[in-house]
């Protein structure tokens, strides 16, 4: 790899969309990258270094990170703060990067999982150490903990935006009642809701139930994680599980939900997805952008071969009424249920 990294000067060509965040004048790349999975200790750190490089020479300018991405937890961040020492210093005006924080990240009562004050701010000033940032992005309470307060999350989140250290407050996996009386009480704090990051898929349409009118009213925009349902929206299982998949990783429910019924409803769209000169993959994130209160696609990938396919999505992104109606017989209602029930989003909380 060459040591000297200059982007792409072709990346703000027009070839990916830039869409608006809720009510805000911000707007997001169509595909941003999370480093949830593949850029952690345990990962190549050149392979990693690659991809980030390669996305970013296609317009992608944000990248998704949390506390307890890795593995180990903090991995992650510590390793972006060497890929972003080593090539994106200079550029650090051109992107959006984003923390969360409230699943378990360290040892004791006040290391979660929490929604508490102690845990958010302890949480991102530690995130702020580990990527050797002054500020985030966007940062995230990461979970509804329903042993706390909303006030007090949402307060939390409050003061880090008051402090400086972060320009943006989102929510994740927040119910739509929940995520509507997050956006009042932020807003009594002078702080706009500005984003929530739910996952949505083909296969999980739960966010159509409620959570995108509510974003709509309160001005909220929406980043979709997941929107390949974690590697099942593609082709990639349908000969076995391929080494180095995510289904073989120990922790995985996508082996459970490999059964041939769901794999010949999948085949089938990858079929709708080639009809359309699409791979299934492109076709899936095409999919969760063809409403425009989702402002981002939030993909993984574990190779570049992976994201050069993904990243093409963005040039074919209508669909006939026809073609969403085929799609919906084999991937709505009946289609994936275990997926359904595993990663609905959060709905209670006291
Ligand atoms: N807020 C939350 O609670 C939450 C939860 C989950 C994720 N997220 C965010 O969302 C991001 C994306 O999540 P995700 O990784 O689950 O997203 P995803 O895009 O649904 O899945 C990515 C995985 O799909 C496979 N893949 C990607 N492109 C492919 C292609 N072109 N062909 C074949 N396989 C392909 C790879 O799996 P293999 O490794 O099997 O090859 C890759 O690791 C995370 O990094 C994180 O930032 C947030």
């Amino acid at each position: 790899m060459e040591l000297n990294y200059s982007p792409a000067p072709s990346r703000y060509n027009g070839s990916m969309p830039y869409r608006r965040v809720g009510r805000s004048g911000m707007v997001l790349p169509a595909i941003s990258l999370g480093l949830w999975q593949n850029f952690g200790d345990i990962d190549s750190f050149a392979n990693g270094r690659t991809m980030l490089r390669r996305a970013f020479d296609h317009g992608v300018t944000h990248f998704d990170l949390a506390n307890n991405y890795g593995p180990p937890a903090g991995s992650a961040e510590e390793n972006f703060a060497r890929w972003m020492a080593l090539d994106f210093r200079p550029h650090r005006d051109e992107l959006v990067i984003s923390s969360k924080a409230g699943w378990q990240m360290w040892s004791g009562p006040y290391g979660g999982p929490s929604g508490t004050r102690k845990h958010l701010i302890a949480s991102c000033d530690q995130s702020l150490r580990r990527m050797g940032l002054d500020y985030v992005d966007i940062f995230y309470s990461h979970r509804v903990d329903p042993d706390t307060p909303l006030d007090e999350t949402m307060g939390a989140l409050a003061q880090l935006h008051r402090q400086g250290k972060t320009l943006y407050v989102g929510i994740s996996s927040y119910s739509p009642e929940l995520t509507r009386q997050a956006a009042a009480i932020l807003a009594a704090e002078n702080v706009p809701l500005f984003i929530h990051q739910p996952n949505y898929s083909m296969l999980n349409r739960t966010i159509e139930n409620g959570l995108l009118d509510v974003l709509q009213d309160v001005g909220a925009g929406c980043i979709a994680f997941s929107p390949l349902a974690q590697g099942m929206l593609t082709s990639k299982y349908f000969d076995g599980v391929p080494d180095g998949a995510r289904a073989t990783l120990g922790t995985s429910l996508l082996m459970a939900m490999l059964s041939e019924a769901n794999l010949s409803r999948i085949r089938t769209l990858n079929g709708i997805a080639e009809t359309r000169g699409q791979t299934l993959a492109q076709m899936a994130i095409a999919w969760v952008l063809r409403d425009e209160r989702v402002s981002s696609a939030l993909i993984g990938a574990r190779t570049v071969e992976q994201l050069d396919d993904t990243l093409h999505a963005v040039e074919r992104m209508d669909f006939t009424p026809e073609e969403l109606a085929e799609i919906d017989v084999y991937a709505k209602d009946g289609g994936v249920d275990l997926w359904k029930v595993s990663s609905g989003i959060v709905q209670a909380a006291k």
